[in-house]
């Protein structure tokens, strides 16, 4: 039922608020600044055991992946890393009894992920998941988990699943975080951002019409480029991904540090750059590199908020709110999912089916 919209991807984008609500629903505690994930199966004394975090998963649910590690390494101080299930099944993993490893997934279904967790657990591996679909093959096939409840996903194009892995990441962080050397105020400070991410998020939905303006130019371009770095670079990665999967558009994904190693060169009037530009330690960097874009004739168009001060540089902005740090990919995603959505529109191509692609993919 699309219940009066125009794509089930617009209407999932739309839920979002909704959907991030029922992921927090009942899991956070403010008064000691933790988060409570019994579907974890795992105590506080083996929280505190490991000594590092493997994420697993394909396509958006690996990107996503990235942005959880990133939070884990930040809030925990425990090594994290994401890799494409996809490719650690075939590379004969170590597989390590002080690793904490996690299962991202919309579907369940997913063959490359599901391999991942058996060769997991093959070798005596702890795995968890973060799964939607309840009673799916990876969601039993972990030793405990954290469910989505995003509701059902239909658009292929994940966009309200993806949001709540990034939230359910930010929760697993806080109960690393917590039985080590995050304090209660910092637990409460992520909490309270938590809280206050469904309101945010609205806002950033409210932003569609300008977004809406800026896709007509992207969908013009043959190539573009989508650049972040450190906390910024996966939400690039999946701004591309998105981009590419919808609008058939060539779309790729740079870190904005690497950029003078070699991608610059590319740059002049025909390729324009989606930037990530978040109000952080790291700003002065991307205004650095956004002005070397500039200066070589490349449009950009700037993710970002308010108080980044792009001074003379002639640069449109989309501007979301500000949340902790840490937690500044789950908003700077939004704008890049309708980015995305209204260039495909523009370009009439079939939103919520994309040639080739499948919503999971189940056989080998
Ligand atoms: C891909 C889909 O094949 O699978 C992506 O096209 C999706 O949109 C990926 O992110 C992973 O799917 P899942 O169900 O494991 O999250």
């Amino acid at each position: 039922d699309l219940g009066g919209f125009p794509h089930y991807m617009a209407k999932e984008i739309q839920e979002q608020p909704e959907s991030v609500e029922r992921m927090i629903r009942g899991r956070l505690d403010d008064r000691f600044g933790v988060a409570r994930l019994d579907g974890l199966n795992l105590t506080p004394r083996e929280l505190r055991g490991f000594s590092r975090v493997k994420i697993l998963g394909c396509g958006s649910a690996y990107y996503v992946g990235q942005i959880g590690a990133t939070m884990i390494e930040e809030l925990a101080r425990i090594p994290a890393d994401a890799e494409a299930a996809s490719e650690f099944r075939y590379r004969n993993p170590i597989i390590e009894a002080d690793t904490l490893y996690i299962a991202v997934s919309q579907s369940g279904e997913t063959i490359d992920t599901a391999f991942a967790v058996e060769e997991i657990k093959r070798k005596g591996g702890r795995v968890a998941g973060l799964v939607n679909v309840v009673g799916s093959t990876i969601a039993r096939a972990c030793d405990g988990g954290v469910y989505l409840h995003a509701g059902p996903e239909i658009a292929v194009a994940s966009t309200k699943a993806l949001t709540n892995m990034a939230v359910g990441f930010a929760m697993i962080a806080l109960a690393l975080g917590r039985v080590r050397d995050l304090s209660n105020a910092d637990g409460q400070r992520i909490i309270a951002a938590i809280r206050a991410l469904p309101g945010q998020i609205k806002a950033v939905l409210d932003t569609e019409p300008l977004i809406a303006e800026h896709a007509k130019a992207a969908a013009a371009a043959n190539s573009l480029f989508f650049i972040g770095r450190v906390r910024g670079y996966p939400v690039a990665r999946e701004g591309a991904q998105k981009f590419k999967e919808i609008s058939y558009r060539h779309a790729e994904a740079y870190q904005t540090s690497e950029l003078k190693h070699g991608p610059l060169a590319l740059i002049d009037e025909s390729l324009p750059t989606v930037a990530v530009v978040p109000a952080d330690e790291l700003a002065d960097r991307n205004l650095a590199a956004v002005q070397q874009i500039r200066a070589r004739g490349g449009a950009v168009l700037a993710i970002t908020h308010e108080d980044v001060d792009f001074g003379e540089l002639d640069v449109p902005r989309i501007v979301v709110p500000r949340t902790e740090p840490e937690l500044d990919p789950i908003l700077l995603t939004i704008p890049l999912q309708l980015l995305a959505y209204h260039a495909a529109l523009t370009l009439g191509y079939d939103i919520d089916k994309p040639r080739n692609l499948a919503k999971s993919v189940t056989v080998e």
